[in-house]
C-alpha cells in the first residue's frame, strides 16, 4: 500500500508540474493577447481528488491552481427598463473583450434579491463589484462584506448611500439632467418673454434613488424663479419632492398620479401646459394618462423625460413627448470599463469630480459623463447617426 501511495504521489507531482507549465504558457499567451489585464489579487481554486473521502488519513492532494482571470460582478436593478438591459449588455460585451469573466445579474427591482445577489458575488470571489442599487441605502451590510474581502465597489449610475465601502462612482451629471429639463420648459413656454400664467405639474423619481434628488434640484433651480413670479402655476400645489415622487420609477404609479391630478385640479376645463417628468418610464405613464383624458396633438402639454428609451423616442416622433435627456449607456459602460481596467492594472483611476457626491459617510471620487439633450429636431443625429438605434427600430 505504502509503495502504491508513493507511486501515486510521484505521478501526481509529475502531473502538477506538467499542469503548471501549461498554465505558464497559457498565461503568457493571455498576457500577450490582452496586454491590459493584470491581476490584483491571486485567485486560488482548490481541486480535491476524492481518492477515499471517508479515510481521514488519505493524503488527498489539494493543488493550488493559479487562475489569473479578472472577475467582474455586476448587479443591476431590473430588466423591465430598456436602459438597464442596454447597460448590462454593453458592459458584459466590453469586459469580455478585455478578457474578463463577467457575472451579470438583475435583481428584479427587489432589494432583498439584490442584497443576496451581492453577498453571493462576494463569496464567489469576484475582483470588483459594480452595483446600480435599487435602494441606495439598503446595501450597507452586503457592501461591508465586499470591503472586508478587499473588493473595490463601483457605484454604477446611482450612488450607494451611507457606506464607506464604495470606492468610485460613475454616472452622468445628474444635476445637469434636471437643469436641461427645466430649461427646456422655460424655452418652450418662452417664459422670459411671456407672462403666462402656464399650468405646470411636477413629478420626481424614486426617493430611494439618490439621483432623484439631483434631477429634482437641477430642474427646480431653473423653474422656481418663474413659479415665484407667477408665470408658472402648479394647480395641485404639490411641489415638495416627497409629494411628487414615484416609488420604484413605476410607469403605472405615474399614470395613476397624473389621472388623479387631472381629476382633482383640471376637471374645470383648464389645461395642463407642461409636466416635468424626470425620466422616460414616468413620461410614458403621464403621456398615457393625458391621452386617456382626451389631450391630442393640438393641446398636448410639454413633457420632459430622460433615457431616450425606444418607446419614448417613438412618442417624441409622434409629438406626444417633447424631449428626453440621453444618458448614452455606451459612454457610461466605456467609462466603467476604463475605470475597472485602471483598477486591474493598478493605475490611476480616471475621475473628474471629487466634491459633489457625498453619500452621508464619505465623498466618493466620481466620473460624471455628459448628458445630451434630444428632441424631434436632433434625434436623428443623436440616436440614429450615432448608431444607438436604427431607423427601422424607431418606425
Ligand atoms: C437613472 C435614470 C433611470 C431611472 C429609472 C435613475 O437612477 O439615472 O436614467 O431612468 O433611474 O431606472
Amino acid at each position: 500500500m505504502k509503495v502504491f501511495k508513493r507511486v501515486l504521489s510521484v505521478i501526481l507531482m509529475a502531473a502538477l508540474l506538467a499542469f503548471s507549465c501549461v498554465a505558464c504558457t497559457k498565461e503568457t499567451e493571455a498576457t500577450k493577447k490582452r496586454k491590459k489585464v493584470k491581476k490584483t489579487k491571486e485567485k486560488i481554486t482548490t481541486t480535491e481528488t476524492p481518492d477515499d473521502p471517508d479515510d481521514p488519513d488519505d493524503p488527498t492532494p489539494t493543488p493550488d491552481v493559479f487562475d489569473d482571470t479578472f472577475r467582474v460582478a455586476i448587479s443591476l436593478p431590473t430588466k423591465d427598463l430598456q436602459r438597464w438591459l442596454d447597460d448590462g449588455t454593453r458592459m458584459k460585451t466590453q469586459f469580455e473583450e478585455e478578457g474578463y469573466i463577467v457575472d451579470l445579474q438583475y435583481a428584479d427591482n427587489n432589494v432583498a434579491t439584490q442584497v443576496s445577489q451581492i453577498e453571493l458575488m462576494v463569496d464567489s470571489g469576484c475582483d470588483v463589484l459594480v452595483v446600480a442599487a435599487i435602494d441606495g441605502g439598503a446595501l450597507r451590510d452586503a457592501l461591508d462584506k465586499a470591503k472586508n474581502a478587499n473588493i473595490p465597489v463601483i457605484a454604477y449610475d446611482r450612488m450607494l448611500m451611507d457606506t464607506d465601502a464604495v470606492t468610485f462612482f460613475v454616472t452622468f451629471d445628474n444635476y445637469v439632467v434636471g437643469q436641461i429639463q427645466g430649461e427646456f420648459i422655460v424655452q418652450r413656454l418662452n417664459l422670459d418673454a411671456e407672462d403666462g400664467p402656464f399650468n405646470l405639474e411636477i413629478f420626481a423619481g424614486d426617493p430611494a434613488d439618490n439621483n432623484s434628488m439631483f434631477f429634482f434640484q437641477g430642474a427646480m433651480d431653473v423653474l422656481n424663479p418663474y413659479i415665484d413670479e407667477g408665470k408658472l402655476v402648479i394647480r395641485s400645489g404639490q411641489t415638495d419632492i416627497y409629494d411628487v415622487c414615484v416609488a420604484a420609477w413605476k410607469t403605472s404609479t405615474a399614470q395613476n398620479r397624473m389621472d388623479a391630478l387631472l381629476d382633482s385640479y383640471y376637471s374645470d376645463g383648464e389645461k395642463v401646459d407642461a409636466v416635468l417628468s424626470p425620466n422616460d418610464s414616468l413620461a410614458l405613464g403621464i403621456t398615457d394618462s393625458l391621452l386617456s383624458a382626451g389631450y391630442d396633438e393640438d393641446d398636448f402639454p410639454i413633457i420632459t423625460g430622460q433615457d431616450c428609451d425606444m418607446a419614448n423616442v417613438k412618442n417624441i416622433i409622434a409629438g406626444y413627448q417633447s424631449m428626453s435627456v440621453f444618458r448614452d449607456t455606451r459612454i457610461l459602460a466605456d467609462q466603467t470599463v476604463d475605470m475597472i481596467t485602471a483598477i486591474a492594472e493598478q493605475q490611476t483611476v480616471p475621475v473628474n469630480d471629487t466634491v459633489t457626491y457625498n453619500n452621508g459617510v464619505i465623498t466618493v471620487p466620481s466620473y460624471l459623463c455628459v448628458p445630451i439633450f434630444a428632441d424631434i429636431n436632433n434625434y436623428i443625429n443623436v440616436l440614429i447617426d450615432s448608431g444607438f438605434y436604427t431607423e427601422a427600430e424607431l418606425s
